[in-house]
């Protein structure tokens, strides 16, 4: 593997899951594998369980890890080509990403999109032009557009909990927020069900399509009640609006996550990214109930950074 920034860059998607699996049961086991290389992670955006997991992940496969919040610790980064830097930007991502990859030998990266400009999220400028620049490989700790390390814990996680032999029905369904929420969870987990041995199922408000290109043949209703029915996995995530970009279209009024919602499922697991909005996009009933899969998920963090280093630190031979 060379980099890992969609489910695209996995050429066996199930040997992935094995392999994530087996590292899970003793995740100590390649610790010479990333002796003498150096992690570097880099947040220009928050992060609690990214930051940590991937840190550990790194640790584990005894790589030396460097964090920096680039965001606030760096200079203020130039993307455009051709830029008269006599503004605010200090410093042009071509050097700040050719330094960055002389003293790493993997980069992990988080940039949000600024839900401003679709074409230019979308675009994924910053990520293409810093794999391009920083000539090591990168991983994605969530771009403009996916969070492929969340959605291949959240895959882990479903295939855990489902008995050998099922294919599981996997309903993901929009929540209310209090703010526009980017739509890389939702995009990447749509996009990596769309390659995984389940049945999903999207369910939105009027206004929330998601692009076709990450839900393929999922099927899509905006009636949440039918979606829910017979479900085994519930997968709880705010998103904005696709098509009025960036636009929170409605309060979301009925539409979060209750006891009372999974009597139509089949005891269904609930899932969630984290962080959850308390009560606004999951109640605490089902947080704090037998249901719930978060911590889980969380934890699964850990195994997906790591197997994905793993890959990538061999790649480098
Ligand atoms: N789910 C997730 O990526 O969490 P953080 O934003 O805290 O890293």
């Amino acid at each position: 593997m060379k980099k890992f920034t969609s489910v695209q860059d996995v050429a066996d998607l199930k040997d992935l899951l094995q392999e994530a699996q087996q590292l899970k049961q003793n995740p100590y086991q390649h610790k010479e594998l990333g002796q003498n290389k150096t992690l570097g992670l880099l947040f220009l955006n928050p992060s609690l369980r990214t930051r940590m997991s991937t840190h550990i992940a790194g640790a584990n496969l005894g790589m030396n890890v460097m964090v920096m919040n680039l965001d606030k610790e760096g200079w203020a980064l130039e993307t455009q080509d051709g830029a008269v830097m006599n503004g605010s930007t200090v410093e042009h991502i071509k050097e700040a990403a050719a330094v960055l990859g002389q003293y790493c030998d993997i980069i992990g990266i988080r940039s949000f999109p600024k839900l401003q400009n679709r074409e230019e999220d979308y675009n994924e400028d910053l990520l293409h032009k810093f794999i391009s620049y920083c000539k090591v490989p990168v991983v994605s700790l969530e771009s403009a557009t996916r969070h492929p390390l969340q959605s291949f814990a959240d895959l882990l996680t479903i295939t855990e909990n489902t008995p050998a032999g099922k294919r599981p029905k996997v309903v993901l369904t929009w929540a209310p927020h209090v703010k526009a929420i980017p739509q890389c969870v939702a995009n990447s987990f749509s996009e990596w069900m769309g390659q995984a041995d389940v049945d999903l199922v999207i369910t939105h408000p009027e206004g929330y399509e998601l692009a076709d290109e990450f839900t393929q043949n999922a099927q899509v209703t905006t009636n949440q009640q039918e979606a829910l029915q017979d479900a085994d996995f519930v997968y709880v995530k705010s998103w904005s609006s696709y098509t009025d970009y960036g636009k929170v279209l409605t309060d979301g009024e009925g539409w979060m996550m209750t006891n009372e919602k999974l009597e139509g499922t089949n005891n269904a697991k609930v899932m969630h990214c984290l962080p959850v909005r308390r009560n606004v996009e999951l109640s605490d009933e089902i947080l704090d109930g037998p249901n719930s899969l978060v911590l889980e998920q969380a934890n699964n963090r850990t195994y997906a950074a790591q197997t994905v280093l793993k890959r990538l630190l061999e790649g480098l031979k």
